[in-house]
């Protein structure tokens, strides 16, 4: 597709909702559409790559989540490190840079040492940030902040505190807030995510479920942004 260039996102956040269900319509097992999902994952990321977006920020796994049956949490947890040793090399190749934000501390340690190591392998590269939420809440790391601001407060670190101060104490420190928020599979919620840095998201939500949500899905998504007017509150001319 061709897009006026200006008119694209600089940051694009996705709630990829509805393996499970695509799995069920399959008389599959969930575990099932989470695996059809990870080839939309890899298909988002290289459209974004392609098309020149900056910022890419995925919800693959929720704080809530770990309230799901012990063998489908594990299974997740399973296919993201399967993921991460698939695609560091593209990662390498393309310029791209990972970073997984969340609660990492609660995820079993070998997965942290992984998400380290790409992180710390891939933290020069400037052509797209690759954000994947993990253990994410977005209230919590809104409390994270406050407490780190407080404790630099005690420090003398930091004397007054305002929006952008306090932004640089969120997970996406030194990111553009997301334009662009898609959610797949139909559910009209933010589920927790990004609560803070999505004030002034403009929001797509799509029937299609995550699995089937493919290169074409995803260009419909930012070619319907491009047509949106964003006024911030102000009066814009008719
Ligand atoms: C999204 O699909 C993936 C995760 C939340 C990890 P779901 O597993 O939520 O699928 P549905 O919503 O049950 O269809
Ligand atoms: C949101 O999806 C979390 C992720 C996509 C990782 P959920 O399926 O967990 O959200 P709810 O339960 O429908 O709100
Ligand atoms: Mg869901």
């Amino acid at each position: 597709m061709d897009f006026e260039q200006e008119k694209l996102p600089l940051h694009v956040a996705i709630i990829m909702d509805g393996n499970g269900r695509w799995a069920t319509q399959r008389d599959l097992p969930r575990i099932e559409g989470h695996i059809a999902g990870i080839e939309s994952v890899r298909e988002a990321v290289t459209a974004t790559r392609e098309i020149g977006i900056p910022y890419l920020t995925l919800y693959a796994f929720s704080k809530e989540n770990w309230s799901r049956p012990k063998e489908e949490v594990q299974g997740l947890l399973h296919l993201l490190e399967l993921y991460l040793l698939k695609e560091l090399p593209m990662m390498m190749e393309h310029e791209i840079r990972f970073m997984a934000i969340g609660a990492l501390e609660d995820l079993p340690k070998k997965l942290q040492v992984m998400l380290d190591d790409v992180m710390e392998k891939t933290k020069r590269h400037k052509a797209l940030t690759l954000n994947i939420a993990l253990s994410y809440s977005g209230r919590q790391e809104i409390l994270h902040a406050v407490r780190s601001v407080l404790r630099d407060m005690k420090a003398g670190r930091i004397k007054r505190i305002d929006e952008r101060v306090f932004a640089r104490y969120l997970y996406t420190a030194a990111m553009p807030d997301p334009d662009l928020l898609i959610r797949t599979s139909g559910e009209m919620r933010l589920s927790n995510f990004l609560l803070w840095q999505m004030a002034y998201t403009e929001i797509y939500v799509t029937e299609t479920l995550w699995p089937d949500f493919r290169r074409e899905a995803y260009e419909e998504a930012l070619m319907e942004f491009t047509r949106r007017e964003r006024r911030f509150g102000s009066l814009k001319e008719y």
